[in-house]
């Protein structure tokens, strides 16, 4: 297996870019993407699907990261990266941040955050968002979620 040894901002943040194109989002309008890269090099991206009953809606995060455990991934995500295309630098909703932290949490890694904007492009750790996170480890202690 090899591995991503650097984190390929531009590449992530594309993919971000190109999963927001692929949105759902016709009550908002407001069209996110988001790309979660692997240390194995592999990207799982997703974007935000919304639905009628407007609080049913998925955010882009939530989306990828459904996305990679539906494809048996259990941990390995060294990035993040989320573009709202024609959008301020969006740091993830609260929710995203939990739903972020499960997938960390299942190695203990500390993934990098991107957020891309017309200002540029804004970068944090996960733990700086979600500062002492709940995560799987505290229902199971010894670690391996399934
Ligand atoms: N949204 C995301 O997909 N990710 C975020 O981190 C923030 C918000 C979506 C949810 C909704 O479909 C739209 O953006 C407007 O809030």
């Amino acid at each position: 297996m090899s591995f991503a040894k650097e984190i390929d901002r531009k590449t992530l943040l594309q993919a971000a870019r190109d999963a927001a194109a692929q949105a759902y989002a016709p009550y908002s309008r407001f069209r996110v993407g988001a790309a979660l890269l692997f240390a194995d090099g592999a990207m799982v991206s997703g974007a935000n699907v919304e639905n009628a009953s407007y609080g049913l809606s998925l955010c882009a995060e939530t989306v990828a990261v459904a996305r990679a455990l539906a494809d048996g991934r259990r941990g390995g995500m060294v990035a993040v990266a989320i573009s709202g295309l024609d959008a301020d630098a969006i740091s993830p909703c609260g929710r995203c941040r939990q739903v972020l932290a499960e997938l960390a949490g299942l190695d203990g890694s500390d993934p990098v955050v991107l957020g891309e904007g017309h200002e540029g492009m804004r970068e944090w750790r996960l733990s700086q968002l979600l500062p002492d996170a709940f995560g799987p480890k505290a229902i199971a202690p010894g670690g391996a979620c399934e």
